[in-house]
């Protein structure tokens, strides 16, 4: 009886980003505004609504053309630093590099009939210069930034239209990279659909909660269709793709053994699954029957949905992981905090400067689930901690609470591969800083390469290794055993 001792050959490491946060270049080539893009900077970085954009807020963003108050117009400037950047993650040995094509660099308002050969252009340098090192590219399709034009024309996802205009895009970015790129994900969390504009690109706030609720799992719907659309049309442009599904993946604990509090926690994590339910066996769940009636939502599906869901699964199952919560009957305790978090503060766990419950456990438990569920390849796609780097007088960044973080997280990701799990890569989030998502700021700090920008937008952009750059570069070495 043998069992695997390590990480597979071929263990797809690296880092992972995303264009509105990493490139910069906002308005360059012909490039459009993407709804990355009027998101504005938040002030308090504990107490901010996370993905809020009104009428109004939009309107004071069409008309104010800085990158001031709007810092994933500007990123990192990777759109001018890419070779530089990618040689750096070349130094470190990565075998894959996760980023996300920017929509509306190729159809800049999302409804045009012929792609932006710019943008289409840029793609293919990043591409051949990752090609150079042997980096594996992991293209996202869509990563919260879609044409600002589709939510201004027909509120984004909200519209059965924008399923045929992503589909006109993922046509000819797949052709067009067909024999540069392997590995694509869909949409980045596609749990976000249901949060509002950021992952819906819908403008919802004026509705009633009822209808608010409605308008975003009819949105999300629509993405499914669009997602099972797009791996049918990629598998037929080429057999090798691997399309996977993206998941911000909540591990939710009950907060006692109460069996109420079991429930509960049950209940909260099937709310989280039902997403990867859809998308890797190919249709809704039936506690979500229940869900929708007890809710007052309708999901209007044409003729042929189902077919086109189930014909549509997904090669393999991507997610985020940076924290667990807890859940009780009554969702009473102190609150936890985190992108799309809504559950109750755990004791046993240290948290990140942002709050974030820090759970290295929490990721073997949930990698075990989604395998025991699923029994599809899982590939963990971010993983990372947050913090406030100083540099040093003589420009040096010590970050070894950094280390710490993904050494535990790495022990345990070897557990559950011991366990029997089909794990394929890790990128962890961020190899080079870069623009928070939920606030937008600099200073929220992820990567083993620190950049020299802060919060205001100001500096030299230089790029400077972090002692985590040395570390990482020996974890990749030794395929993970030498941590
Ligand atoms: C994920 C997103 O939710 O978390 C990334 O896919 C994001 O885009 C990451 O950057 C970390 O969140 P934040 O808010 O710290 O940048």
């Amino acid at each position: 009886n043998s069992f695997p001792q390590g990480f597979k050959d071929g263990f797809l490491w690296g880092g992972a980003t995303a264009a509105n946060q990493l490139e910069g270049g906002w308005n360059l080539d012909h490039k459009g505004l993407t709804t990355a893009e009027v998101v504005e900077r938040a002030t308090d970085r504990k107490n901010f609504t996370f993905d809020k954009v009104t009428k109004e807020s939009l309107e004071k963003a069409l008309h104010d053309p800085s990158d001031t108050h709007y810092p994933k117009r500007r990123g990192v400037d990777f759109y001018h630093h890419y070779q530089e950047d990618i040689k750096l993650m070349a130094e470190m040995g990565f075998k894959a590099f996760r980023l996300s094509i920017a929509w509306a660099r190729i159809f800049p308002n999302g409804d045009e009939t012929t792609p932006n050969e710019e943008g289409l252009a840029f793609y293919d340098r990043v591409f051949d210069e990752l090609a150079k090192y042997n980096i594996e590219p992991v293209v996202t399709l869509s990563h919260y930034e879609m044409p600002l034009g589709l939510t201004l024309k027909q509120n984004g996802w909200a519209s059965r239209e924008t399923i045929t205009d992503f589909l006109r895009y993922t046509d000819v970015v797949f052709k067009r990279y067909a024999h540069k790129v392997k590995y694509w994900l869909t949409f980045n969390e596609i749990n976000a659909s249901t949060f509002g504009f950021m992952g819906t690109g819908a403008l919802d706030s004026d509705l009633a909660p009822q209808a608010q609720l409605q308008l975003r799992y009819q949105a999300l719907h629509h993405q499914f269709i669009a997602s099972a659309l797009a791996v049918q049309q990629g598998h037929k442009i080429n057999s090798n793709f691997k399309i996977g599904s993206m998941l911000a993946r909540m591990q939710t604990y009950p907060a006692t053994s109460k069996p109420e509090d079991v429930r509960a926690a049950q209940e909260s994590d099937d709310s989280n699954l039902f997403f990867t339910d859809v998308q890797v066996r190919g249709e809704y769940p039936e506690f979500m029957n229940r869900f929708f009636a007890e809710n007052g939502i309708t999901i209007a599906m044409e003729p042929g949905d189902e077919d086109i869901l189930q014909a549509g699964k997904v090669d393999y199952l991507s997610f985020s992981y940076y924290m667990s919560t807890v859940t009780s009957q009554k969702n009473a305790g102190d609150k936890s905090v985190g992108n799309m978090v809504f559950g109750e503060k755990n004791p046993y766990l240290e948290t990140s400067e942002w709050g974030w419950q820090i759970d290295p456990v929490g990721l073997r438990i949930t990698l075990n689930t989604l395998w025991d569920r699923y029994r599809v390849p899982l590939f963990i796609v971010e993983n990372g901690l947050g913090a406030t780097d100083k540099l040093t007088a003589d420009g040096q960044v010590h970050d070894q609470y950094r280390i710490d973080y993904l050494k535990k997280h790495i022990e345990q990701m070897k557990e559950a591969v011991k366990d029997g799990v089909d794990l394929m890569g890790y990128t962890m989030w961020g190899p080079i800083d870069l623009i928070s998502a939920s606030t937008s700021e600099m200073s929220k700090r992820y990567g083993f390469i620190y950049v020299d920008q802060d919060d205001e937008g100001h500096g030299s952009l230089r790029r400077i290794k972090k002692d985590s750059f040395d570390w990482y570069k020996k974890v990749i070495a030794s395929n993970g055993e030498d941590l």
